[in-house]
């Protein structure tokens, strides 16, 4: 059972050291491999995303991946930018299906900025589609316009753009995923304006005629957006294409007002992994030793479950998770009265102990 580890930028160190010190309480033959990626690799190797660090991406069973990104680098080309690292193993390693649950923990359900009847037992999760789209399409640039709207000035342009076979594949794990839920799949569009999802819900439609037992509504990105914070609980699968999953997942992720918590999954069809916390590199608050380390166990736990096919590990690490929040351990940015307020290893060291007190 090959990981990768590829801690990266800010806060990213950190909050991997916390997973890695977990994953390594459960004492199964794990064989970890460290690299440096994002901005980290571009300060060391002139490269965001180094060769050798996709090929080791690329060996591995799974990759456990902190964030990247730091606002020094905003000044350099966009291909040696940090966020290219991202955008790179994604696409290098054909993770096309992004698991992004939103769940509001019972212990959190005060961090939130909705009232809590709105959200008390929310369980979404927003399977986006991450390899097309208007992220990847082509042509994408910059000119001076010779014979566009007005001549002789500039503009810039990317392609919005999806095949069947991508919307297929990516249709079926939506349907597939329900079926072992709630049993509805929301698929987003924007089908009244864009051609390319109107496309998007031909196919998802078409593919929907395989699972009869799943239901299938389609709804405008707008109204979606709007929907996510009027009725949550109304959601349980929401599919969509790159650019509004990108958007929506960050919406989604911050009902349960803990963005800290969320863990994701991003697969390809061979099962192969990686696995990231929800949320970024956090540069101002990196080398505070104040970050919430438990997006990023629960990622670990989430690796376990989908690339490694180790479900009693991952249970076990989601309920160590569940234990310290019982015990009323907060980091800041889910701390409330009451509580006890602790830092980044702290935390981690706390799910190690709930873990190693199961074993006993
Ligand atoms: C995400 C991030 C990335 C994205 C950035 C860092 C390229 O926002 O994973 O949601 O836009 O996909
Ligand atoms: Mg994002």
């Amino acid at each position: 059972m090959k990981i990768a580890v590829l801690p990266g930028d800010g806060i990213g160190t950190e909050i991997v050291a916390q997973a890695l010190a977990v994953l390594q309480a459960l004492e199964l033959p794990f064989e970890f491999e460290h690299a440096l990626v994002g901005g980290a690799a571009y300060a060391a190797h002139g490269h965001p995303l180094p060769e050798a660090t996709l090929k080791l991406a690329q060996q591995a069973d799974a990759v456990l991946f902190g964030a990247v990104g730091d606002w020094k680098y905003d000044q350099l080309e966009r291909h040696l930018r940090p966020e290219q690292a991202i955008l790179g193993l994604r696409k290098h390693l054909g993770l096309f299906a992004n698991f992004r649950p939103a769940i509001c923990y019972e212990q959190l359900v005060d961090a939130s900025s909705l009232k809590p009847e709105l959200i008390a037992g929310l369980d979404i999760l927003i399977i986006r589609e991450l390899t097309g789209d208007i992220y990847f399409g082509q042509p994408r640039g910059r000119r001076i316009a010779s014979d566009g709207l007005f001549p002789g000035s500039e503009e810039a342009f990317d392609t919005m753009r999806y095949s069947r076979p991508e919307i297929e594949r990516i249709a079926h794990v939506a349907f597939k995923a329900a079926r072992q839920r709630g049993k509805k799949v929301t698929s987003v569009d924007k089908a009244n304006v864009l051609e390319t999802f109107q496309f998007w819900k031909d196919v998802v439609t078409e593919v929907h005629a395989q699972y009869p037992d799943v239901a299938l509504e389609h709804m405008y990105v707008d109204n979606a957006a709007m929907q996510l914070v009027k009725r949550p609980k109304a959601f349980d699968v929401v599919v969509t294409g790159n650019m509004f999953g990108d958007i929506l997942s960050d919406e989604a992720a911050m009902l349960t007002g803990s963005i800290g918590m969320l863990p994701s999954a991003s697969l390809n069809e061979r099962g192969q992994g990686l696995y990231e916390p929800s949320h970024g590199s956090a540069p101002d608050i990196a080398g505070q030793g104040i970050a919430n380390p438990l997006a990023t166990i629960l990622s670990a736990a989430m690796l376990l479950r989908y690339s490694l096919r180790q479900d009693a590990a991952a249970a076990r690490i989601e309920a160590a998770v569940q234990s310290v929040l019982a015990q009323g351990l907060r980091t800041p940015d889910i701390y409330r009265e009451g509580c006890t307020r602790v830092g980044t290893a702290q935390m981690g060291a706390a799910v190690v102990a709930a873990l190693r007190a199961q074993a006993g």
